[in-house]
């Protein structure tokens, strides 16, 4: 039986996810859904994220994924909760919907040598306050610090983030969080579309501030998932396929999803 996992992203964030996902496990099946036409999710309300996430999540169960991962922070933030412990017993209680805030806090201690931190995310997940929740529960001892980043999405997203333009967005965030706390040694991607500025992020700090990314992290919390779920694990089918989809068009689709991915890939439509 064909029983893919589900990648999803508001757009193409997520890819820099399934990207590392695929180099750790490449035998299982995957689908991967963008919501471009309703991206950003970064300054919508709580309701809205949660609905139009709930609506991707029922889409990817309708294709029979047993397990979702929200490779998209902002989701993970203000929906994750409300769905596992309210709609999954109703929908599909066998199912699994996993996030990236969790597996991130769990491991954010081995990274920092003063434990001062900054989270650098959308409105949304700096709004929810989940990155200090979940981070105090394994790390009390971290100074967690936080600068919402709102262009930095619609940047990459229209493909801007390597013209000169945006340097002044890059820089201004990135000084608004250092100059709050001068001892600050590691800042997080906390959103998937980030990594595709990680160079230019990389030119307006010092050297000694470590810039951390998502993707190998849930790529790592899936595996040891897998491995602790045998029930989940053999329910997830292994062909090694691959399989995108948008909610916007295809083609548009198809060009920038290649930047965020690195390879070619041709994408289907949703309507939702
Ligand atoms: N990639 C999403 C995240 O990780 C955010 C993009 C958006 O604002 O839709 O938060």
């Amino acid at each position: 039986m064909f029983a893919p996992i589900g990648i999803f992203d508001s757009g193409y964030g997520g890819l820099t996810v399934m990207k590392e996902i695929l180099q750790k496990l490449p035998q299982y099946d995957y689908i991967y859904l963008g919501d471009n036409a309703r991206a950003p999710y970064g300054n919508r309300s709580f309701d809205t994220v949660y609905h139009y996430t709930l609506q991707c999540v029922q889409w990817f169960f309708d294709q029979g994924c047993p397990l979702v991962i929200l490779a998209c922070n902002t989701a993970s933030a203000k929906a994750l909760r409300t769905i596992q412990q309210n709609d999954l017993p109703k929908i599909a209680p066998d199912n699994r919907v996993l996030g990236v805030i969790r597996p991130t806090s769990e491991i954010i201690g081995s990274y920092t040598d003063t434990k001062k931190i900054g989270i650098l995310a959308t409105r949304g997940t700096v709004q929810s306050e989940s990155y200090r929740l979940e981070i105090d529960k394994f790390f009390p001892d971290i100074e967690v610090h936080q600068e919402a980043c709102p262009m930095w999405v619609p940047l990459v997203e229209n493909n801007e983030h390597q013209q000169p333009g945006a340097d002044y967005f890059i820089e201004k965030h990135l000084q608004n969080i250092l100059q709050h706390q001068k001892d600050i040694d590691l800042l997080l991607l906390a959103c998937t579309h980030y990594p595709l500025l990680m160079n230019k992020i990389k030119q307006f700090i010092p050297d000694n501030i470590k810039v951390l990314s998502q993707g190998l992290i849930v790529a790592e919390s899936l595996a040891d998932y897998l491995q602790r779920h045998p029930e989940m694990e053999q329910r997830c089918s292994k062909s090694g396929t691959r399989a995108f989809f948008t909610t916007d068009d295809p083609n548009d689709f198809n060009h920038q999803a290649s930047i965020f991915f690195g390879e070619p890939l041709q994408s289907n439509h949703v309507a939702l």
